[in-house]
């Protein structure tokens, strides 16, 4: 906000929209496109019976970089072999235009929670949109639950050092009885969710830069 000093601001409000678990701020002209009414928030699992948290970070890329990190089904098992183990890419989409205008890229993955303790389950991955990847448990423990990230540019098109930001919402729904318990503990439970989100993303940062840098270049092939 550019305050001067007077008595009443003279700033007009931006529309908002809160889903519930993001608040979008529509900017209208300031995006160089035609802003639609309300964001396309993907199908999440029941507000009441899951557990919420959001990962935020920049990378010096473009949103174009982030996606095509989200959309590269075999990193997880070489760039985080920390989380993610016994990866096997069961699905691509073959090119043509989808019937209900979802690809889906198929992986079956195991996540390690603790030392050898690992959980495989199925997920389907699409982009509803340029700049959003959805991924959804489909098989599995905590099927239903979705990781959408959001990567919004920070920079106008173009610019020479592009920045974008990239917000992760996990909406994490399951069946277990224990889950309620999980439910009940969610404020402590969020800062680890977000943590891990982070440490994947540290990674996946770098990835979506170094892209991004061999572009720059015209060291990247397409
Ligand atoms: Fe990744």
């Amino acid at each position: 906000l550019d305050l001067d000093g007077g008595p009443f601001a003279g700033w007009s409000p931006w529309p908002v929209h809160d889903d519930g678990v993001l608040l979008w701020v529509r900017l209208d002209r300031v995006g160089g496109e035609p802003p639609t009414r309300r964001p396309a928030v993907p199908a999440r699992p029941a507000r009441g019976a899951s557990l919420a948290a959001v990962y935020t970070g920049t990378g010096a890329c473009e949103p174009e970089d982030v996606v095509a990190n989200r959309l590269d089904p075999w990193h997880g098992a070489w760039l985080h072999p920390y989380s993610f183990v016994d990866l096997a890419v069961r699905d691509v989409p073959d090119g043509a235009p989808a019937d209900d205008g979802k690809d889906v890229l198929l992986v079956d993955v195991s996540f390690k929670v603790a030392g050898r303790i690992v959980v495989p389950v199925r997920a389907a991955f699409h982009a509803p949109d340029a700049r959003t990847v959805v991924m959804r448990i489909v098989e599995g423990e905590g099927t239903g639950s979705v990781v959408e990230t959001h990567a919004t540019p920070l920079t106008p098109a173009g610019a020479g050092r592009p920045r974008t930001a990239v917000v992760e919402a996990v909406v994490a729904g399951s069946d277990r009885r224990g889950f309620a318990v999980a439910r009940a503990l969610a404020p402590l439970l969020r800062p680890a969710v977000r943590a891990t989100a982070g440490r994947l993303w540290r990674d996946d940062l770098a990835y979506a830069e170094r892209r991004h840098r061999l572009r720059a270049e015209g060291r990247f092939p397409g």
